[in-house]
């Protein structure tokens, strides 16, 4: 028996023998060797057969939370239908992790970083919370040349995920927040976490105290803001996850001028920006007036294969003032040296390396191949008379089945075609009726998957 809690490597619910990996020591010189051991339980007791307990309270805000993170959630379904049916080779088309390899003029930026780290003059300790100053500066360069947007602007960080929730320590618990619904789960989980909201309220499917604000195909999934009340921040999403909508720059314009007429700010997450194919947008502030209302969270995520790397960025326009005057930008930079050192020196590197005249073209060829993907995707459900919508702008495509449960949708297409997807109502009340199906995957996968669905819903 083994102890592969030795190894980091917990797979031991429920004891079985399993194959597990072992690095050797030079194992970044050669393939890992797989080797077939037994394991043992050797997992704590879950907390509910300990005796002892401490005397501190949970965080209630955390209890308010709904079941698990959606995504946590459908990897645990996943897992549930692998023991159900061992021999299935599951797609997964659901979590919107990508998969294709990360270019080699990027990698071999980061190669190159980590071997000077074992020099005397190549190494370096702790950086700039904020990000390097070359770094900071090729990102204004590359995204925000004509906006007026600065480097000292720039915070980057670890990922748009992680600065979601900085920037929600940095509103504090009184703020009220509206999201698009549906969206990208972090935020409304993240103000939970924070205490800005009341309940959850199962009738409604949604939580006291956050305004959602629904987009449909039939608003063209952009909020119909006569009817939004004031809140103080406004996240929103462009392109969209799930939905993959783009807004256009009219809605923008609409939306930059709603904030103003309230006072409120827009925390607009652009992190599929690259997938933009027609003349919408690819950041806020190409909309006059929005670095006095906006912040942009964006991420190398999705346009690199960066969701292990990790690297983001954060905008925070120095124009953008508190009601006291105070300048966003500097309590923001103050969570960001309290709670984070800066983001690793290699993945750094590695941005420098995306941002090149061939790191952009190259991350220009990822996203084009995922794109590619998306089309047979939009193909497949088309061809069977489904509406589907997004794809157009965004590596998500958007699939309705009017009247029916997305859980049950999503439950179908997991036990009969060994497809993964993820359900629209995961991501709020408005999704339900809808299933999102990522476009990232390697090519046979995208092509068995479509066979699949049309084997299923023909
Ligand atoms: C809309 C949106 N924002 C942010 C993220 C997270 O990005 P990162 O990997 O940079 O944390 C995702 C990831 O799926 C996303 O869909």
């Amino acid at each position: 028996m083994v102890n592969l809690q030795k190894f980091g490597v917990c797979r031991c619910t429920p004891c079985r023998s399993a194959p597990a990996s072992r690095a050797s020591k030079s194992s970044h010189l050669r393939p890992t060797r797989r080797v077939t051991v037994s394991v043992r339980c050797v997992s704590s007791s879950p907390a509910a057969d300990t005796a002892y307990t401490t005397k501190v309270s949970r965080n209630a805000n955390i209890a308010k939370l709904q079941a698990g993170y959606l995504f946590p959630e459908i990897a645990r379904r996943r897992t549930a239908h692998l023991l159900k049916h061992p021999g299935a080779k599951i797609i997964s088309l659901g979590i919107g992790d990508t998969t294709e390899p990360i270019p080699e003029v990027i990698t071999n930026a980061m190669a190159e970083r980590a071997h000077a780290l074992s020099t005397v003059d190549g190494y370096s300790g702790y950086g700039a919370e904020q990000g390097e100053k070359k770094l900071r500066a090729a990102i204004a360069a590359t995204y925000y040349a004509d906006s007026g947007i600065e480097e000292t602007d720039i915070f980057v960080s670890d990922g748009a995920k992680c600065d979601i929730s900085r920037l929600q320590v940095l509103f504090g618990s009184s703020v009220k927040i509206a999201v698009q619904d549906p969206s990208y789960p972090a935020y409304v989980d993240s103000s939970v976490i924070m205490g800005q909201t009341d309940l959850y309220q199962q009738d409604v499917q949604k939580y006291g105290n956050i305004e959602y604000m629904r987009c449909s195909p039939e608003n063209g999934f952009f909020p119909d803001l006569s009817s939004v009340p004031r809140t103080d921040i406004i996240f929103f999403c462009s392109p969209n996850n799930p939905t993959g909508a783009a807004a256009s720059r009219e809605q923008l314009t609409q939306l930059v001028k709603f904030a103003k007429n309230n006072g409120s700010i827009i925390v607009y997450d652009s992190a599929y920006a690259m997938y933009i194919s027609d003349d919408s947008p690819k950041s806020i502030f190409e909309i006059p007036g929005a670095k006095e209302v906006a912040i942009e969270t964006a991420s190398f995520s999705k346009y690199a294969g960066f969701t292990g790397v990790r690297l983001g960025w954060t905008v925070i326009p120095k124009e953008l003032l508190f009601s006291d005057g105070h300048p966003v930008a500097k309590d923001f930079n103050r969570i960001v040296c309290t709670s984070f050192n800066g983001a690793s020196t290699i993945s750094q590197a590695g941005g420098l390396g995306c941002l090149s005249p061939e790191g952009l073209k190259a991350m220009q060829d990822v996203v084009g191949f995922y794109k590619e993907n998306t089309d047979i995707i939009v193909e497949t459900f088309t061809s069977l008379g489904y509406n589907v919508y997004g794809a157009k702008n965004a590596p998500y495509v958007w699939v309705h089945f009017p009247g029916r449960n997305s859980w049950d949708v999503f439950a179908e297409i997991l036990e009969k075609a060994h497809v993964v997807t993820t359900p629209g109502s995961g991501f709020g009340p408005g999704g339900e009726g809808f299933v999102r199906i990522s476009a990232f995957g390697h090519r046979e996968n995208i092509i068995e998957a479509a066979r699949r669905l049309k084997e299923l819903y023909k």
